[in-house]
């Protein structure tokens, strides 16, 4: 299969809606991008999945956030669930970061970060909590359990109707775009159905995700979605999840 790249420079963080950035970067030889983002307020830096602990990759995440800003205005970390390709280099950036800085944790999740050596304060955060930013920008936290562990949650930033979506909507892909296109469906179907475990739990979240306007979803693999959101909810209540032996 042969995608078409887009024409941007990959190797450069990459703003892609009000004040949030894309600080990621696509393992090719592994088909499987890592999509850290960074959202700046003005008074508030916040750090989304800051991802993988592996030199190779921490470097290029951490290089991108500093052509972005002085790493010590990140006051937030918020971690989605506890895999280690969302929390393994928490304790790295804790050396570059607010030393005040707070680690948003779903609560089933919150047990695992200091697992990771974390030291800073870890708040865990219930389903349907909400952070209030010193702008007034607010940012609502919604549960997915099950999808794909236990203590799973999605961002939305009400400003941009955008979602962190963690590993809904994630996607395995050799030829990646920053931006989902027409072979997105298709990667999309080949990571999801192998990784999300329960199709109740997939359809719950997405019940939930049907409640709010959405026009925009970052997912933590994969490709940013920012047109026919409703295309791809309906497309995930297809898969085949769950079913794997
Ligand atoms: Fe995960
Ligand atoms: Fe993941």
């Amino acid at each position: 299969m042969t995608v078409n790249v887009e024409t941007y420079d990959e190797t450069k963080a990459h703003q892609i809606a009000d004040g949030i950035y894309w600080v990621g970067f696509s393992d090719r030889k592994a088909g499987f991008s890592n999509n850290p983002y960074l959202l700046d307020d003005g008074t508030d830096v916040i750090l989304l999945d800051p991802g993988s602990r592996a030199p190779e990759h921490y470097n290029i995440v951490k290089e991108k956030v500093c052509s972005i800003t002085d790493p010590k205005r990140i006051n937030y970390i918020i971690a989605h669930h506890q895999d280690p390709d969302l929390c393994a280099s928490i304790p790295l950036f804790e050396e570059i970061v607010d030393p005040n800085v707070k680690i948003l944790v779903p609560t089933r999740a919150a047990v695992f970060i200091k697992y990771y050596d974390a030291k800073s304060e870890v708040i865990p955060i219930e389903d349907g909590e909400a952070l209030t930013l010193t702008s007034g920008r607010e940012l609502t936290f919604i549960h997915t359990p099950y999808v794909h562990f236990a203590g799973s949650m999605v961002t939305y930033d009400v400003k941009t109707k955008t979602v962190f979506s963690s590993d809904i909507f994630g996607a395995f892909s050799i030829d990646w775009n920053l931006y989902a296109n027409e072979y997105y469906l298709e990667a999309f179907k080949a990571f999801t159905e192998p990784y999300l475990g329960s199709k109740p739990a997939l359809d719950n979240a997405l019940d939930k995700l049907e409640k709010i306007e959405i026009e925009m979803i970052c997912p933590q693999h994969g490709s940013i979605i920012d047109k026919d959101i409703h295309k791809y909810i309906e497309a995930a209540r297809e898969l085949e999840v769950g079913t794997w032996t």
